[in-house]
């Protein structure tokens, strides 16, 4: 027997303090279809998935699965109820094995403990044949801390099945993983379609919408502002109405980005370097950079492009060979020697590595001012922040906790703490889940730097955004290094086959 669940919500609100997150949101979700949510940041996109999974109480309105009211207060009464989230950022435990992992969650639908181990034998079990359904590769014993992103959605995509849950919500499923591993969630969340689960699907990304959707709503300002139907529509049409939906209004995207660079001027330049990690060594034989440069690192992720970004921050020591930046040589030189010479660093996990969760704005541009001694000037560092939160668009107060701010708030903010002037700035993802326009306007931050005299390194998965921004691309395969690729010659095509591997 197939079981089906027809999703209702009825007129939905939530406000957080005087932030009407969600207003008024009714849709319905058939059985066995693929419903796409777009919206720009801090639409309401996660927060209404948040309710329906329990993460959140709705402050009114009504939720129907297959017709009937439910009272869903928290994540186990939704499991109970047959809905589960992948969450935009992950909350498995990275210390566990993916065993434990797929194990969470289960004694809150169970009066038994699954301690024994023939329940975990049987859990193994079940995890394999899941894994092999999904043509997922995934071992039990293997640590969490080990897996890439995609792999961990992998298997939260798992337990949330192996708890049988019927609707599947995936917040921005597609921002952190690799082409190959995208292919392969689509085919599983197709397959689940076809088995009559409904699948709610969070995503700024037209063309996997698109690709992958049925039907459609657009969010604004916490509202619905449309539904379309995706299916056999044309695309440029739907995108061009689907934008002005999102913005109201159409985006100007910027052709190609083109700085007159004096490339004799060389800011950077490594030589034979050597760096060990954990899973691969990174070798890089020569590389010179010109002030004003952006390199793409493009690969599969893993493949060493955060080793040779952690090199360049001084966080990571060579094994052997040299790094130099505008004629100093810093290859053995410590972090806050990179730092006074101009490093900057935004990682991709803006809450781990970026923000401090539980402080606000304002105490961040706090820590920042606040190297000059003891004493702490709130006043003084209040106004600089209420100017930043202006200049950079920030959608928040002073007062506002960073983990409160959507994602696109998160990035506006670690790029407003960035000193004004830097002489090299290595981004990790710098636009995963942003928004079109969010994402148009971190790049003209970026390349107006860079007219300054900025280098940049960035890491990306989206090999549109490192055509679009690189003027050479560097190709990671296994710690193999490509030689630089002038952007402008390549294409999408020559640039997937190089990220397979296929280079010189
Ligand atoms: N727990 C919270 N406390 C206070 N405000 C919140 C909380 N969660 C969300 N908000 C606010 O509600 C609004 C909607 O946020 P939400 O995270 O739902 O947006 P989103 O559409 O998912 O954005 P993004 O695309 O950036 O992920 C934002 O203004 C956000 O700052
Ligand atoms: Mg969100």
């Amino acid at each position: 027997m197939v079981l089906k669940m027809k999703v209702e919500l009825n007129h939905i609100c939530k406000s957080f303090g005087n932030v009407r997150a969600n207003h008024d949101i009714s849709l319905t979700i058939e059985a066995g279809t693929i419903y796409g949510i777009l919206g720009e940041n801090g639409a309401g996109k996660s927060t209404l998935s948040k309710i329906l999974s329990g993460f959140i109480t709705k402050d009114s309105g009504k939720i129907l699965l297959n017709g009937i009211e439910v009272n869903i207060q928290t994540p186990a009464d939704a499991i109970r109820a047959g809905v589960g989230m992948l969450h935009q950022d992950p909350l498995d435990f990275p210390s566990l094995s993916v065993l434990d992992n797929f194990m969470a969650g289960r004694s809150t639908l169970s009066k038994r403990r699954i301690k024994s181990n023939t329940s975990r034998s049987l859990l193994i079990k079940e995890l394999r044949q899941l894994s092999v359904t999904f043509g997922f590769d995934l071992h039990p014993n293997d640590r969490l801390a080990n897996l890439t992103v995609g792999e961990r959605q992998q298997l939260e995509i798992l337990r949330l099945l192996s708890l049988g849950v019927q609707t599947l919500i995936l917040d921005e499923p597609t921002t952190g993983i690799s082409a190959s591993q995208k292919t392969a969630l689509f085919a599983a969340v197709k397959q689940l379609a076809l088995d009559g689960k409904s699948i709610i699907f969070v995503s700024h990304k037209l063309e996997d919408v698109e690709e992958l959707c049925d039907r459609l709503m657009v969010m604004r300002q916490g509202q619905v502002v449309g539904e379309a139907e995706v299916k056999g529509r044309e695309s440029a049409e739907l995108a061009a109405s689907l934008v002005e939906m999102m913005f109201g209004r159409e985006l100007a995207i910027p052709a190609k980005h083109e700085i007159a660079i004096d490339k004799t001027e060389t800011a950077l330049t490594i030589n034979n370097l050597n760096i060990e990690g954990d899973r691969l060594s990174l070798q890089i034989d020569k590389l010179t950079v010109a002030s004003g440069e952006i390199i793409g690192l493009a690969g599969l992720e893993g493949n060493g492009q955060q080793l040779l970004l952690l090199a360049c921050a001084g966080l990571l020591k060579p094994k052997s060979g040299s790094i130099r930046i505008n004629n100093m040589d810093m290859t053995h030189r410590a972090y806050r020697n990179f730092r006074k010479a101009g490093i900057g660093y935004l990682p991709a996990d803006r809450l781990q590595d970026g923000l401090i969760r539980g402080l606000t704005i304002h105490e961040h541009f706090m820590l920042r001012q606040s190297n000059s001694g003891f004493f702490i000037n709130w006043s003084g560092t209040r106004k600089i922040t209420e100017h930043a939160i202006n200049t950079f668009n920030i959608r928040g107060k002073p007062s506002s906790k960073v983990e409160k701010l959507s994602g696109g708030n998160q990035q506006r903010t670690q790029i407003a703490l960035l000193p004004d002037y830097l002489s090299l700035l290595l981004m990790e993802q710098p636009t995963r889940g942003l928004d079109i326009e969010s994402t148009l306007w971190i790049w003209k931050q970026m390349i107006e730097r860079c007219e300054r005299g900025m280098m940049i390194f960035f890491v990306s998965s989206d090999l549109d955004e490192i055509l679009q921004y690189s003027d050479r691309i560097l190709v990671f395969s296994g710690g193999r290094v490509s030689q630089p690729m002038d952007a402008k010659t390549l294409t999408v095509d020559k640039l997937g086959q190089a990220i397979g591997g296929k280079f010189e």
